[in-house]
């Protein structure tokens, strides 16, 4: 409705305020949300004998043109229209003259635009979803290729333990595993209907909500009406959910940005998925990954800038949160480019495992192995274990050489007791099968977690 037609404002607004005021350039996102909730809105007020059928065939029928018109590029958005909402009226006025005008009974603009932005947010979770089952199918397939693969496995940045490749990137699969279910849960709580809810207090007409709500496939209806058109919390919990994601699509990729240097040298990114220097024509760039660890910025602020608009607002609903909608819809593309890419980097990417097994023979990984043979074969307490073997680790030092490659001779003037079973428990392979506690590294408990998210896969299709 241009400004004009409404009752208490008689002159034209002002351009300036026109564009400040509009949403209609970013919130045209939700056209299809918007004609999917007005079809349903006639059809329920048809059913309750408040409109005619006449009127609701009109309606559908123009809305329907609408969206081929918004489909096909030949809709004109205008800010003059503010909205999403009044554009798509303002042209059925246009197409279908006074039907038109009927639509908009028994509901607000404040219950529409909180239906049109939680259906968007619903179907995006399950978008999402989608996606990172795919990202999970590809780091399952990396997984079977590499539970052989040694690798130092680190706390601090430094060398720690001997694990495999597959396991670490199972703690990976772990954390889109949350995502996973963190988008599928918020889909699943959030799925409750606000239209119907008017302007904040109801409405006199004798409406349907239950049957609008089944229409558009919501599991249920909101209980108060004043809450409904004033929460965005689904809205934050989408931005939460998707912080989380690309936070944990940043740990990632700050790994394989450190991988592909050449200190670690542990995988090359295909040539696809790389950048190079405009100056150094020897360079090969993780700007993908780097970009991955980037996008948590926007992403995270969207979050603070959606939790600040809400934090003081008086119910019901206030023009404040017309600002609610632009970080949503770019978190949401963030989100789904950054899965997209992501995968296919990973499908695309090298993983030398020379590199990795070299990296294991530095660091003397295998002198927790060292310090648990002396406490359980040779009587000593862990902390008195923990202390010789500190001093083995330091004349290994000197020699330059690493635990592992320590001979009998050299361990056993530490210690006497020390037998020739040592040497097979000091290899890094061994060391590393050796954690076989549930959840640990050994080759066989690496399987053992390969099967379950095959499992979990396989049932979630
Ligand atoms: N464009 C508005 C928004 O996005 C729609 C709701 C407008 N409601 C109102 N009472 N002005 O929030």
């Amino acid at each position: 409705m241009s400004k004009v037609a409404s009752g208490k404002i008689k002159k034209s607004s002002a351009k300036i305020l026109d564009e400040f005021n509009a949403s209609v350039m970013f919130d045209k996102e939700l056209y299809l949300e918007d004609i999917e909730g007005s079809i349903a809105h006639v059809k329920m007020l048809l059913k309750q004998g408040i409109i005619d059928e006449n009127a609701k065939t009109n309606i559908i029928s123009g809305l329907n043109k609408i969206q081929k018109e918004i489909e096909t590029d030949e809709y004109i958005f205008d800010i003059k229209d503010e909205d999403i909402h009044m554009s798509i009226e303002n042209r059925l006025t246009t197409l279908i003259g006074d039907d038109a005008k009927r639509m908009h009974t028994a509901r607000s603009r404040n219950d529409q635009v909180a239906l049109d932005f939680r259906l968007f947010v619903l179907r995006k979770n399950a978008e999402i979803a989608q996606l990172l089952f795919g990202l999970e199918k590809v780091l399952l397939e990396i997984e079977k290729e590499h539970t052989d693969t040694l690798l130092p496995g680190m706390t601090h940045l430094q060398h720690a333990q001997p694990i495999n490749f597959s396991y670490h990137l199972l703690a990976y699969s772990s954390m889109f595993k949350r995502d996973i279910q963190r988008f599928e849960n918020s889909m699943k709580r959030n799925s409750i209907s606000p239209i119907g809810c008017a302007a904040l207090a109801g409405t006199p007409y004798q409406t349907d909500r239950e049957y609008e709500a089944k229409l558009l496939g919501f599991s249920s209806v909101s209980i108060n009406c004043l809450d409904t058109v004033s929460d965005r919390d689904f809205a934050l919990e989408m931005l939460f959910n998707i912080s989380v994601l690309v936070m944990h699509i940043s740990r990632l990729s700050e790994e394989i940005i450190l991988w592909s240097s050449s200190e670690f040298g542990f995988v090359e990114l295909s040539d696809e998925y790389s950048t190079s220097s405009s100056i150094m024509p020897q360079k090969k760039n993780p700007d993908v990954p780097e970009l991955l660890r980037g996008k948590t910025g926007r992403v995270y602020g969207n979050l603070i800038s959606l939790l600040t608009v809400m934090k003081g607002l008086p119910l019901a609903y206030n023009k404040d949160m017309q600002e609610d909608k632009e970080g949503v819809f770019d978190s949401v593309k963030t989100a789904c480019i950054s899965i997209k890419i992501l995968t296919e980097a990973l499908k695309t990417m090298s993983i030398k495992k020379e590199a990795m097994l070299d990296a294991t023979k530095k660091g003397h990984l295998s002198a927790t192995d060292l310090a648990d043979y002396l406490t359980s074969k040779c009587g000593y307490t862990f902390r008195d274990a923990y202390k010789l073997t500190g001093e083995i680790v330091g004349y290994a030092d000197d020699k330059g050489k690493d635990m592992s490659e320590l001979n009998l001779q050299e361990l056993k003037k530490f210690e006497p007791k020390i037998k020739e079973d040592v040497i097979d428990i000091l290899k890094l392979y061994n060391s590393m099968n050796a954690r076989d506690s549930q959840g640990g590294t050994s080759v066989n408990s690496t399987k053992k977690q390969i099967e379950y998210f095959e499992e979990w896969l396989d049932k979630r299709g």
